[in-house]
C-alpha cells in the first residue's frame, strides 16, 4: 500500500493519531497545512486556547491547506471580530470573537447566515457562540508548556 494511502492522512486519522502532541512552531504548521488539504466543504473548527498560544499561526497553515488564495491575509481578527477568504471550496470565515460582548452584536455580524453559508468556518474563542455551533464541530485546543516555550500541547475533540 502506497504511504499516502495510510489512514495517518485522512481526517480522521489527522484528527486522532496523527495529531502531534506537543509540536513546535513548524509542526504545529505542517500539520494544520495537512488538516486544511483534506477538510470537507461545511467543517467548523473551534480554537480553544489563551493568548499568543498559537490560534492564528493554526488557522493561517489550515488555510493554506484549503487553498486560500493569499494566506498573508490570515491575520487575527480580533478587531473586526469576522474575516473572509476566497478558497476553491468556497468562502471561508475566520472568527476571532474575544472582544464579541453580546449575542445581539453577533446577531448584527449576521453570524448564523455567515455559518451557514461558509464552505468551512474556523473559530477563535468559540466559548460565546458554542450552543450555535454544529455537534460535528471539531476543537483543538492549544495550551503554552510551562517547560517549552517554543512548544506547544495540543488536544483535538471530535465526533467524526
Ligand atoms: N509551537 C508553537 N505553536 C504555535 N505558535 C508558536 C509556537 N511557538 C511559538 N509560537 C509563536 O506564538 C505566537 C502565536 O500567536 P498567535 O497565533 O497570534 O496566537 P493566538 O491567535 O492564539 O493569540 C506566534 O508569534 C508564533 O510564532
Ligand atoms: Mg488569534
Amino acid at each position: 500500500m502506497n504511504i499516502n494511502d495510510t489512514p495517518a492522512d485522512t481526517l480522521a486519522g489527522l484528527l486522532g493519531r496523527g495529531a502531534p502532541r506537543a509540536p513546535d512552531r513548524a509542526s504545529l504548521e505542517a500539520w494544520g497545512q495537512a488538516l486544511g488539504a483534506v477538510l470537507p466543504r461545511a467543517s467548523v473548527i473551534a480554537l480553544l486556547g489563551d493568548l499568543g498560544v498559537g490560534k492564528t499561526t493554526l488557522v493561517r497553515a489550515i488555510c493554506e491547506g484549503l487553498g486560500v488564495f493569499n494566506p498573508s491575509a490570515v491575520t487575527s481578527p480580533t478587531f473586526a471580530l469576522i474575516q473572509e477568504y476566497a478558497s476553491p471550496l468556497g468562502r471561508i470565515v475566520h472568527a476571532d470573537l474575544y472582544r464579541l460582548r453580546s449575542g445581539a452584536e453577533l446577531e448584527a455580524l449576521g453570524w448564523d447566515e455567515l455559518v451557514e453559508s461558509a464552505a468551512v468556518v474556523l473559530v477563535e474563542w468559540p466559548e460565546r457562540v458554542a450552543d450555535t455551533l454544529s455537534p460535528d464541530t471539531i476543537t483543538i485546543e492549544l495550551r503554552h508548556d510551562p517547560d517549552h516555550a517554543d512548544r506547544r500541547s495540543l488536544s483535538v475533540r471530535s465526533a467524526r
